[in-house]
């Protein structure tokens, strides 16, 4: 190596300032966007997706930012605008959610922030001060109740506490939990009757540091289901082999067993691969399988079967995850969980899928009759593009493909926002 390489290297900016993760500079909007293939008119809705977009286009981690919404308007079979708006006040640049009519951003460390169906941010929201000083980022809408059921974490005591809103928005539980400390509970699941929560031995450090998270070989690994209802002495605790969870897949009820596919990993920093655990009711005890041992994450289904039984999820696949958490390649898989099988759609070279978000066709739930929606980057941040994929024909070619106007960096989760449950 010279010396004109080292320089070059001290100067190369952190993978989350780079290429396809690189922050834009601006918000705009831009109507009427240039289509290859055909938007299904009955695909009415907007594409919302969060990230992280430092202001100042520097931030010391790439969590460690402002978040922006970037949203694709789709409408009669044509792709109406695209906006990128930053979220004002904290830092909610995690994920979406809409409920009770309310879309918010989200953050696990902080109060969720409502935006408009344009994206631009009314304030902090707080359930009617039900709501403590933080949300997790990855609320489920149950959609048998419409209820949506949440939890928030704190440095004291409670650490932990269970929220349940009814189709209203109103929350009309609440239970205090009991765990030993604030762990790094980034989702959980629900099934028809249950809560599961995971408590696991990753413990938050100093914040400032880019990856606040410290493992602790002392610290028992469990999994809490609770009913639905029930408060901290309805919690019943099952233990499992030490790990880390990065998201759920789904849960559902199968006879006495509890069944939960989520994204393990068996320490921080570790790729994760696709497990499926087991709570046996009448034992107590859990047991667990790989369902697939590549890198992936990003999980998503059918919005209907939240909670209950599932056969299709779909994730990312991180392709070269490399040791300073960067990664330049991935594709886009679907699972069927009842076989085994995984089709891959793999956007080729230099292009980058993101998360994947499942739209239920209008009047269906059948997760193959529906829509998977997501933004393919490209590698050298040079654009993006709003692909629709067909879940029955998952490897063929785009049902549609919407030029973006401007390059979107590569982000976090995303919704899509169907103007039928407005
Ligand atoms: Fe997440």
């Amino acid at each position: 190596m010279t010396t004109t390489d080292r320089t070059l290297d001290k100067d190369t900016p952190p993978f989350h300032l780079a290429g396809a993760f690189a922050p834009v500079r601006e918000e705009r909007t831009d109507v009427e966007l240039d289509v290859v293939g055909e938007i299904p008119a009955d695909l009415r809705g907007t594409y919302v997706r969060n990230g992280p977009n430092p202001r100042t286009g520097w931030s010391p981690a790439w969590f460690a930012a402002e978040g922006m919404l970037h949203g694709v308007r789709l409408e009669d079979g044509r792709a109406r605008w695209y906006k990128n708006r930053w979220i004002a006040g904290a830092y909610a640049n995690t994920s979406v959610v809409r409920h009770a009519g309310r879309i918010l951003a989200l953050v696990e460390a902080h109060r969720p922030v409502e935006v408009t169906a344009d994206l631009e941010t009314v304030g902090p929201h707080d359930f009617g001060g039900a709501l403590g000083r933080a949300m997790t980022a990855h609320p489920k809408i149950c959609p048998r109740t419409g209820e949506l059921l949440f939890f928030s974490q704190a440095p004291s005591r409670p650490h932990l506490t269970y929220y349940r809103a009814d189709a209203a928005g109103r929350v009309v539980h609440r239970a205090a939990l009991d765990v030993p400390a604030m762990t790094f509970m980034h989702d959980f699941a629900i099934t028809e009757r249950y809560v599961l929560f995971y408590v696991l031995p990753v413990l938050l450090g100093d914040v400032r540091s880019p990856v606040p998270l410290l493992w602790d070989d002392g610290f028992p690994a469990r999994f809490g289901v609770l009913p639905r209802d029930g408060g901290d002495e309805d919690m019943r605790w099952f233990d499992v082999a030490p790990c880390t969870i990065s998201h759920t897949v789904n849960a559902f009820e199968e006879g006495g067993t509890i069944v939960l596919d989520a994204v393990r990993a068996p320490r921080i920093m570790t790729p994760h691969a696709l497990h499926r655990f087991t709570f046996d009711l009448s034992t107590g005890r859990a047991a667990e399988t790989e369902l697939d041992p590549r890198f992936l994450d990003f999980p998503r289904v059918h919005p209907a079967v939240v909670g209950a039984r599932h056969r299709r999820a779909y994730t990312t696949e991180l392709c070269d995850f490399g040791p300073d958490g960067g990664f330049s390649r991935t594709v886009a898989r679907q699972h069927d969980l009842d076989t085994g099988a995984a089709v891959v759609h793999d956007f080729g070279d230099g292009a980058m899928p993101g998360e994947a978000v499942v739209a239920a066709r209008p009047g269906s739930a059948a997760e193959d009759d529906a829509w998977v929606i997501l933004f393919v980057h490209r590698r050298d941040g040079s654009s993006t593009d709003l692909v629709i994929l067909d879940p029955s024909r998952f490897a063929s070619p785009p049902v549609a493909r919407v030029r973006l106007p401007c390059r979107v960096p590569l982000g976090l989760h995303g919704e899509w926002l169907p103007d039928a449950a407005a």
